[in-house]
């Protein structure tokens, strides 16, 4: 794992722990949007369903990588392993290029969903790149609860000013 390079970067357990306890839908969505990418359905019918599913994904990534890059990551942590702190920098970095690829597929599967010759438009493009993106994001999503069990036994914030918000450079400066 390469780390991007910039400030060194700290995990707010206890913040992400109670984000991922609030909002459990994340995983369910993607199991969905699997679903619908791999469903054998006639063609407008399963190009509606998907194209929904996406758009509600861009959506909700949209409200969590803020959140998590706002009050789950900050910058200059003290007495953090530069292996926790190299796998924030990465994990959280990749919030752009799974934002960006949900933005493409929900746009794509929109536009095929609504147009005349949707029943015989052949879709299997934008399907397998569904499929990839929910490897991903779930791979992602993964690796940060593992980074957050991690932070969570080495380092609980337990001043507030052990914690600095700091927004992400990357998505939520957007
Ligand atoms: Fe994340």
């Amino acid at each position: 794992m390469i780390a991007p390079i910039g400030p060194r970067v700290g995990v707010n357990a206890a913040f992400f722990r109670e984000l991922k306890e609030d909002d459990p839908d994340l995983l369910s969505l993607v199991s969905r949007l699997e679903r619908a990418a791999s469903a054998s359905r006639p063609g407008a019918e399963r190009l509606l369903r998907a194209a929904d599913l996406a758009d509600r994904m861009r959506r909700k990534l949209a409200s969590r990588f803020e959140l998590e890059e706002t009050f789950g990551y900050f910058e200059r942590p003290r007495d953090v392993s530069a292996a926790v702190c190299d796998a924030a920098a990465v994990l959280r970095a990749e919030h752009c290029a799974l934002y960006d690829e949900i933005c493409e597929l929900a746009d794509a599967l929109a536009y095929l969903a609504w147009s005349a010759a949707s029943e015989n438009i052949n879709c299997d493009a934008e399907f397998f790149a569904m499929a990839d993106f929910c490897n991903s994001l779930r791979r992602h999503e993964e690796e940060e609860d593992a980074l957050i069990a991690v932070a969570w036994e080495n380092h609980v914030p337990r001043l507030a000013e052990d914690v600095t918000p700091v927004a992400g450079p990357a998505f939520a400066a957007r």
